[in-house]
């Protein structure tokens, strides 16, 4: 679903992801991670076009026959093939209620454009009302359905994190790209995350990337693991592969 090609990215003298190749497969978890400031967030940055990269090409799969470059197009255009995110930091609207946070993200979809909405055009009307079904539809889902009303920055952590996912969500996303979903996370909430990762990749037939801190997550439903090091790939395989490998364990998982 995603092919990422010999990426290189320089911030002026930083060299913040070096030649950098990797692959997704259609309904993998694919998990990408390395120690802090080893270039992980600015691949994802990349593929989703915040950045334009120095070098590289990168290529998405959305379905069967259809292949877009995305080197050059808009965040916006990314988007709307398929691909969404969520970021290290919840960005949620705080103030704002759980509903309109999801209902928000679903914006993304909407068909009608902003003159309809001024002109309140029936097809806009319902479009709306189909919007406010799904989102609660994905509230549903993530079991927030309860919490509708509250404000997004009233919830406990672990649920902001879920809320945000369900925002992505909306955008009916058919790769998303997580990035250390479980920061901040304390164990129970983790174990509750890696199992909610798992349902929603099945319940909404998703390809997923996967920034990933606490190991115990990135192990246990990875099928395949890139470990990047000062932005240079120093492993890649299974999650058993990449825990034996002593570059990893040097760079990595012996110094947490
Ligand atoms: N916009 C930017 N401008 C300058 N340097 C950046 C920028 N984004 C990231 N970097 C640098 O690139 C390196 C990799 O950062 P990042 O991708 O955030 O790492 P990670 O997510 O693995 O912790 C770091 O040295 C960081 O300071
Ligand atoms: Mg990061």
């Amino acid at each position: 679903m995603l092919r990422i090609e010999n990426l290189t990215m320089k911030f002026g003298g930083v060299v913040a992801c070096s030649s950098f190749s990797a692959e997704v497969k259609r309904g993998q978890i694919v998990g990408l991670i390395g120690p802090n400031g080893a270039g992980k967030t600015t691949v994802f940055n990349v593929i989703t076009g915040v950045y334009k990269p120095t070098e590289g090409q990168i290529f998405f799969h959305p379905r069967d026959g259809e292949t877009h470059q995305l080197v050059g197009l808009s965040p916006d255009r990314i988007a709307k093939l398929g691909i969404c995110r969520t970021f290290q930091n919840t960005r949620l609207f705080g103030q704002l209620s759980v509903l309109d946070n999801v209902f928000i993200g679903n914006h993304l979809r909407l068909k009608s454009n902003v003159l309809s909405s001024v002109l309140r055009i029936p097809s806009y009307a319902r479009e709306e009302r189909e919007i406010y079904e799904k989102s609660l539809y994905l509230l549903e889902k993530i079991g927030l359905q309860d919490f509708k009303d509250e404000r997004a920055s009233s919830l406990p952590y672990g649920m902001q994190r879920r809320l945000e996912m369900a925002r992505a969500l909306a955008t009916e996303p058919k790769l998303l790209l997580l990035d250390e979903p479980a920061a901040g996370m304390n164990p129970q909430e983790t174990r509750e995350l890696t199992d909610f990762i798992q349902e929603i990749k099945e319940e909404f037939d998703l390809t997923i990337f996967l920034i990933e801190h606490h190991m115990e997550v990135v192990m246990e439903i990875s099928e395949r693991i890139y470990v990047l090091d000062h932005g240079v790939l120093i492993a890649e395989g299974s999650p058993s592969e990449v825990q034996r490998n002593a570059k990893v364990i040097e760079a990595y998982l012996g110094v947490g």
